[in-house]
């Protein structure tokens, strides 16, 4: 590889704290993790980070629904959070926590920098508040009849049935979703961040052309041209989360303050946890740093990662984001994710019924770089697995399996000119395949792997070597060499197609690995030839298992309620 060694910082938005994986979620991480398995085969210095995003109202209220502390809460469902992730392969370097002493830290010297700045302000203002709990209500915790079309149990801040939104002021009849009582209106002091202080500087910083796809231009276009808005950081006690300096515990920062500064939080912990990897926090932050950055996030959340969050940074003299990858939201069998379907499907349900690969495998057939909703259609999802990954792929090492362990100890030999050929066909491909990873671009990417699979398939079917084995009469018989030849391209091919899958499918990669007897691999390896003359195999064992049917369906009814 002649590409020079970059070092590569990449988050994945942090789930909060109060509930289950599931696969809407997934579709991210897995997305973010092809990427960071495909930057690490190529050589780079790749550091994957993630936490829990801990803090904020719906966690507090719901640890204490549980009759536990926020702290136990959280805990708790960072072990869940971790076993999930961990059993989907999404391979984090460090998963910490927003609620942690370097959070905490980084949030106040960020803070402290604004205000050091004049970009902090303090303003009275009026907020629905819940008499009889005593607190301040997000407008999530409002309900009322819609102002528009009057549709009855809508959200204090949308309706989601005409999809309007507006003020929960402005809602019939509201009621607080903690007390049923109705909210009054209280003033309170609030800390704001002063946005269009940074108007122009973001203008100017969000028209690198790589950092943004086309869909964020055009939706910053949109916010750019009604006006930046004072951002309201702060949030009243009760609430779960870091006190504001100076205010006594009586104002704590919105949990969207503190969540994006806690990507940088977790990379701390994990520079001070691996002393021997001599990582240098201060310069991969600093602003003028050689690294680069990539948060990967749904599209709901780009206005904090293109805006709050970069200016924050400018604020606090902090290095910007290299890249911002946004994805669309999944739809499963062409519909919103439903729990009386079955289709809200938790990790941990699917886990307990299903691999994890075919669902990476499904959403990189799926994925691109367009900020694009992606379908996870059921009946689909089982034939395509089925008829690519073992139909396709496992199914080159099956059928050269037997003939080369019954014939040939399991030994390769040198390939033959018709052998050369087609692994020069196989390899050709890597940069096209590179560049698809590279840009996101997965879907193309399986095309193009598959495609190439099903080359060396009819190289199989050409050469027919169950012909030619069963005209096999003695061991010097001119056809073994010839039987060997043809067997060694299929599973020279093979192992170029493994190298190309890894960064989606990195347990059948190893279980390959381990039957073609290869310990490291790396998008290095693609060259010809990529095994030596003589090299042995270890014994064939199934190397991934077919999905069944009638397992998918026992996951959804289990997941119905
Ligand atoms: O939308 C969410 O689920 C947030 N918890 C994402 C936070 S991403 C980052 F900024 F921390
Ligand atoms: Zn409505």
């Amino acid at each position: 590889m002649s590409e020079k060694k970059r070092k590569i910082l990449v988050t994945s938005a942090l789930p909060y704290a109060n509930g289950p994986i599931h696969i809407g979620h997934l579709v991210e991480y897995i997305q973010t993790d092809i990427w960071v398995r495909f930057q690490r085969l190529r050589g780079h210095q790749v550091i994957y980070i993630g936490a829990d995003d801990a803090h904020g109202t719906p966690i507090m209220i719901k640890a204490e629904s549980e009759n536990i502390t926020p702290e136990q809460l959280i805990a708790q469902i960072n072990t869940e959070h971790q076993s999930d992730f961990q059993r989907f392969y999404i391979s984090f370097d460090n998963y910490y926590s927003t609620h942690s002493p370097e959070n905490k830290e980084l949030s106040e010297t960020i803070y402290n920098r604004a205000k050091e700045n004049d970009n902090i302000e303090k303003r009275t203002i009026k907020q629905a508040f819940d008499d009889v709990k005593k607190m301040f209500l997000p407008d999530r915790m409002i309900r009322g009849i819609c102002p528009k079309c009057k549709a009855e149990d809508q959200y204090g801040d949308n309706c989601e049935n005409c999809g309007s939104t507006y003020a929960p002021t402005e809602l019939i009849e509201p009621r607080s979703t903690l007390s049923d009582s109705t909210p009054i209106l209280k003033e309170s002091e609030h800390y704001f961040f002063d946005l269009p202080a940074y108007e122009d500087f973001l203008k100017e910083w969000t028209k690198q052309p790589k950092l943004l796809q086309k869909e964020i231009r055009n939706k910053l276009e949109e916010w750019f041209s009604t006006g930046l808005q004072q951002w309201d950081i702060s949030r009243d006690a009760p609430y779960f989360g870091f006190a504001i300096p100076d205010t006594d515990n009586q104002k704590y920062f919105y949990v969207w303050v503190d969540a994006p500064i806690g990507y940088f939080a977790s990379f701390k912990n994990y520079c001070q946890n691996n002393p021997n990897l001599n990582i240098d926090f201060e310069q991969w932050i600093n602003a003028d740093s050689d690294t680069e950055m990539h948060h990967f996030i749904g599209k709901d959340i780009i206005y904090f990662h293109s805006l709050f969050w970069p200016a924050m940074l400018k604020a606090a003299n902090f290095r910007l984001p290299t890249q911002i990858h946004a994805h669309g939201f999944l739809t499963v069998n062409g519909q919103k994710m439903s729990k009386s379907k079955g289709t809200f499907i938790r990790a941990k349900t699917w886990l307990e019924h299903l691999d994890p690969e075919p669902l990476r495998y499904t959403f990189a057939s799926r994925l691109n770089a367009r900020v694009e909703d992606l379908d996870l259609d059921l009946e689909e999802f089982e034939q395509k697995f089925n008829g690519d990954v073992v139909g396709k792929v496992v199914n080159i090492a099956s059928r050269c399996s037997g003939f080369l362990q019954r014939f040939f100890d399991n030994k390769l030999c040198a390939l033959d000119e018709q052998g050369e050929q087609l692994l020069t066909t196989c390899l050709s491909i890597q940069d096209t395949i590179a560049n698809h990873y590279e840009n996101k671009e997965y879907a193309m990417a399986v095309r193009e792997i598959m495609n190439i699979a099903d080359q060396v398939n009819q190289y199989v079917n050409h050469y027919q070597p169950w012909k030619i084995a069963k005209q096999i009469e003695s061991k010097n018989d001119p056809k073994l060499a010839t039987l060997q030849a043809i067997l060694s391209a299929c599973i020279h091919s093979f192992y170029s197609l493994i190298i190309y899958l890894q960064p989606i499918l990195p347990n059948l990669t190893k279980t390959s690995q381990n039957y073609l007897n290869i310990k490291n691999i790396s998008w290095d390896n693609l060259q010809s030839p990529i095994l030596p003359t003589d090299h042995q195999l270890n014994l064939f064992s199934p190397l991934t298992e077919r999905l069944k049917k009638e397992d998918i369906n026992t996951m959804i009814e289990a997941e119905k309620s």
